[in-house]
């Protein structure tokens, strides 16, 4: 298991460094959530790890919600235990536990696992999937190009796309959101490179190599970002 309580940490920092963004992705997804949000609906963050998106549409709804999540890491669901009026559950995202057509909205955010057909299933008929993922490098263009080949789960929007349409969604939107992120130091790029999983058999040797290139030149802890957003209607 990836997520363990190491990673839950670095989450938490990764989280909070997003705001310093050249333009924060986070805040033009949780527009787009909180624009179909109606009187209590019913929303699922899937892979919610500490319960981020969750407790920012909380903060952020204009109308009472009922909010859920899940997520198949113990540690993340410790994490978020205790936030008050979310159920968060320890589950699968290829086996959710609800019923068919449960919720109004479902929404995912740095989740790159799970089941387009169980989305489809559990969401109403006028239901809505929010993704907020990255591109093919994963968030960090420059160093992943130092990594040919050795990405893990390398994909583009169309993939995601695919997946939804073949589950039946007919809808799809999709928002590129091309920014550069300038980070303060080393160590929180390393931070960002160990928060999900990233490169196939990360070494101290590959770790060696991303502070070489960005040591050799303070414009090389500005970092190209290849965010996107898609939104899959039924
Ligand atoms: C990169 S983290 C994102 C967490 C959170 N959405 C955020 O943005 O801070 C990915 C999360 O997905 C969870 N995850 C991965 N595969 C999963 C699966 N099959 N079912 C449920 N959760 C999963 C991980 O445990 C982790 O918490």
């Amino acid at each position: 298991m990836f997520y363990t309580e190491h990673v839950v940490h670095l989450r938490d920092d990764v989280n909070d460094n997003a705001s310093k963004n050249s333009l924060n992705v986070n805040d033009v997804f949780l527009e787009h959530i909180v624009k179909n949000i109606t009187v209590n609906s019913k929303i699922l963050d899937i892979g919610t790890g500490n319960g981020f998106v969750l407790k920012l549409i909380k903060a952020n709804s204009l109308f009472p919600v009922r909010l859920y999540g899940i997520d198949n890491s113990k540690e993340m669901v410790n994490a978020s235990k205790g936030l008050a009026g979310i159920d968060i559950r320890l589950a699968d995202n290829y086996n959710i536990p609800f019923a068919d057509g449960f919720f109004d909205l479902v929404t995912a955010k740095n989740v790159t696992r799970f089941s387009a057909e169980e989305l489809y299933r559990v969401l109403t008929p006028t239901g809505k999937f929010f993704l907020r993922e990255y591109g093919e490098y994963k968030g960090l263009v420059e160093i992943s190009k130092l990594f040919p080949g050795r990405l893990i789960r390398s994909r583009k929007v169309d993939f995601y796309a695919k997946l939804l349409k073949d589950a039946g969604f007919t809808s799809i939107e999709i928002l590129h959101l091309p920014i550069t992120r300038t980070f303060p130091d080393v160590k929180s790029v390393l931070n960002v490179v160990k928060s999900y999983p990233y490169i196939m058999d990360y070494s101290k040797e590959d770790e060696e190599r991303i502070i070489r290139y960005l040591e050799e030149d303070q414009s090389h802890l500005t970092i190209t970002s290849d965010p996107f957003i898609l939104i899959g209607g039924k």
